[in-house]
């Protein structure tokens, strides 16, 4: 199905720019990722995916309404040039709403996160997007809908419109409406991430593509939707029972299922780096020594760690330059 034809069942055909506006969501960690889609032009999901929102770390963006034939699109303090991959999918994101109407926007995105290392800057990126959309167009929309078409900008971005943790249903239906974020009524005090970063470059295959070609090249692929199905279960179950070693052996797991379909695509996709190996090395060692913590890694080289608030100093010892963040607060 096209978007226009979705897009014709959320929002007025005729919108107006009403002011500006400023809006934050936050990156999110899969723990049981998105890895293949059924519908490239919708960004509809081959298998549900569960993530954690990551509280203050994420995107700002800023929406202001501006005379002119094109969009002026700045990232991180810096004015991008029109034809600027990252200046093209915003305009064409904004086209959703726009459609015929001369409506164009100074947009300033400011990302506190490393962008486009692997650490969903693009998640949070359109998830901010869409909520400011959603105040300078005066649309009032519910969460659902704008859930949807920030998943529309980037998949993951559906699940950035909540805060802790949330699931993202795959849906059944063609025109993808019931495929959008559910935030989980649970919270988990004492949870934490760690950003082990890695490196911060650009990296030369996006998830886009890499997903794409892994599902169109990897034999291995065909496993991928019975593992993410009984991995969604079991992380249901681990924090319906704060059971920390399941969930962390789940996200684990899951995360190097999703690797490993990725190295068995042709041409391999290969994000990791010597760094990356040696990272997860010292956490399977660390974890022989009896410290709980797993990682979990996205399409890059970096490592998020998984771990509980009473471990942070110990850990602290072995990754002296860990980030860390607790998604429902301290
Ligand atoms: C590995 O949401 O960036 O981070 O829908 O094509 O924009 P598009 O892909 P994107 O893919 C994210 C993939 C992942 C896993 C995840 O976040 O679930």
């Amino acid at each position: 199905m096209k978007r226009i034809e979705v897009i014709e069942r959320l929002l007025p055909k005729v919108v107006k720019a009403s002011a500006s506006a400023e809006q934050f969501a936050p990156s999110n960690i899969a723990l049981c990722k998105y890895w293949g889609k059924r519908d490239t032009e919708l960004n509809l999901p081959i298998n549900a995916s569960l993530s954690v929102s990551l509280d203050y770390l994420g995107s700002h963006t800023r929406l202001i309404p501006i005379e002119g034939q094109v969009d002026e699109v700045w990232l991180n303090g810096q004015q991008l040039q029109p034809g600027a991959k990252f200046s093209r999918k915003v305009s064409e994101f904004i086209d959703l709403f726009r459609r015929d109407q001369l409506l164009y926007f100074r947009v300033e995105t400011r990302n506190n996160i490393p962008t486009a290392a692997g650490l969903a800057s693009s998640a949070s990126g359109f998830a901010a997007l869409t909520l400011a959309l959603n105040d300078a167009l005066a649309l009032d929309l519910p969460s659902e809908h704008l859930s949807i078409l920030a998943r529309m900008g980037s998949g993951s971005a559906c699940r950035s419109l909540f805060t802790g943790f949330v699931e993202w249903e795959m849906g059944q239906r063609e025109d993808g409406l019931d495929s959008h974020g559910i935030p989980l009524d649970h919270h988990w005090p004492g949870f934490c991430i760690g950003l082990v970063e890695i490196d911060a470059g650009e990296k030369a295959t996006d998830s886009r593509s890499g997903m794409q070609r892994t599902v169109e090249t990897a034999h291995l692929y065909q496993s991928w939707p019975l593992q993410a199905a009984a991995d969604l279960s079991r992380l249901h179950q681990a924090i319906a029972e704060r059971d920390f070693a399941l969930l962390g052996q789940t996200a684990e797991q899951n995360a190097l299922s999703m690797h490993a379909t990725m190295i068995a695509s042709w041409p391999p996709l290969l994000y990791w780096q010597p760094d990356s190996v040696a990272a997860m090395q010292k956490v399977w060692r660390l974890r022989e020594q009896g410290l709980p913590v797993y990682f979990t890694m996205d399409a890059g080289p970096n490592l998020k760690l998984l771990f509980q608030r009473e471990d942070r100093d110990t850990l602290l010892q072995h990754f002296p330059d860990l980030e860390t963040v607790e998604p429902f607060g301290h």
